[in-house]
Parts: structure tokens; sequence; C-alpha cells
């Protein structure tokens, strides 16, 4: 099988399992993390390949989103051999995944790795951002505010969303982050004003 269509069988993969997910981590995030990651990829010459099967695939495993994060593992192992994929490729996006949800407080140690945290946390910020939060915390039944109960959506925008910024690893995603940060805290400007 050619790299190519390789690609679309991974992407196959996700699609049938992210088609019906309503928390924020829909097919369309894997879209756009992919898109994103492989804008910066081109700009930090990493190995595009690589690069676009862990960002098609960088949620598969999420401890929010599946049942059993060491089947998931195993499972997406099987599919990438039966494909086949190269060892060393498996073993990269395998190690990658592993790294790169914020929950898991790891940084990525290959450049790919990085790239796709990078697009995966531009994706939790800004106007979309704040749209994904609120869909996450309605669907969790947390309040959208609350002035005693800090179990509420406005309270992630401050423990996790207006620090994502300095987290980012490429000057790419740095600068692309720069503008959805300001956007966040006019929002949130706004939002208590209005409050
Ligand atoms: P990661 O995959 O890096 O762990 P999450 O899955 O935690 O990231 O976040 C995915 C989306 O859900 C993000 O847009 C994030 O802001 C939102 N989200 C996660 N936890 C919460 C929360 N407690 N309240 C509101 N939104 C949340
Ligand atoms: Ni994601």
């Amino acid at each position: 099988m050619e790299k190519h269509e390789q690609l679309t069988a991974i992407r196959q993969y996700v699609t049938n399992s992210f088609n019906n997910e309503r928390t924020g981590h829909d097919l369309y995030h894997l879209q756009r993390v992919t898109r994103m990651a492989m804008e910066i990829a081109r700009e930090e010459d990493a190995n595009l390949f690589r690069c676009e099967a862990i960002a098609w695939l960088h949620d598969v495993a999420d401890h929010k989103l599946v049942e059993n994060e060491e089947s998931a593992i195993q499972a997406l192992e099987n599919f990438l051999e039966s494909l086949p994929l190269t060892k060393p490729d498996i073993e990269a996006i395998i190690k990658a995944i592993n790294t790169i949800s914020f929950s898991k407080g790891k940084i990525p140690t290959s450049l790919e790795g990085k790239i796709v945290q990078d697009a995966d946390r531009l994706d939790a910020i800004g106007a979309i951002g704040i749209a994904r939060a609120f869909t996450f915390g309605g669907a969790r039944g947390k309040f959208m505010y609350h002035e005693q109960d800090n179990d509420n959506t406005i309270q992630h925008f401050y423990d996790k969303l207006l620090k994502l910024k300095s987290t980012l690893h490429t000057s790419t995603a740095k600068s692309l982050a720069e503008d959805r940060h300001q956007f966040m805290q006019q929002f949130l400007e706004k939002f208590h004003q209005e409050w």
C-alpha cells in the first residue's frame, strides 16, 4: 500500500469511531488539527507522513473518549501493522499519541509529536476553543459559570485555556496563538461585564 493509501485508511479508521462524537472531539476537530499540523510541519521541515498520521490518530486512546486506553492503543497498533506501516513509523506514532493530551502532562520527544500537540492546543483556544469548552462543559453537565462552585466552564479558561499559549513548542504555533489568546481574553472581559 502506498503512503497516501495508508493515510486514507487511517482517516477511515478514525471516521468510524469519531463520526458521532459530540463533546468537542468530533471529526472536524481531527480535520482542523490535521490541517493545522500539516501547515506547521511544512514550516518546520518535519516528517509529513508521520505528522499527518499522528494528527488523525491523536485522540484515539483519549481516556475521556474510550473506556480502556491500553486496549485502544493495542487495537490501533494491530491496525497499523495490518496496513502495513513500518515498525519505526508505528513506534513513532504510538509514542507521540501517548504524550499529546494535555491531561497527560507530558511533552512529546519527537518534532512531529510536538507539532500535533501544538495543533491540538491551537484548536482549544480562540473562537473554536470557546465553543468547544462550552460544548464539553454542557456535555459533562457543568455550570456555564458559578460564583461559588469552581466546577464551571468559565473557570476552565483560567485553569487551562489561558495557559496553553505558553506551552507551545513551535514558533509557527506561537505566532498563530497570539490572536486566539487575545480573543479569549476579550471574551472573558465581556462575559464578566455582562454578568
Ligand atoms: P486534551 O485532549 O489535550 O486532554 P481535552 O480533551 O482536555 O484536551 O480538551 C478537549 C476540549 O474539551 C478542549 O477544547 C477543552 O477546552 C475542553 N475541555 C476539557 N476539559 C474541560 C472542562 N473541564 N470544562 C470545559 N471544557 C473542557
Ligand atoms: Ni484533540
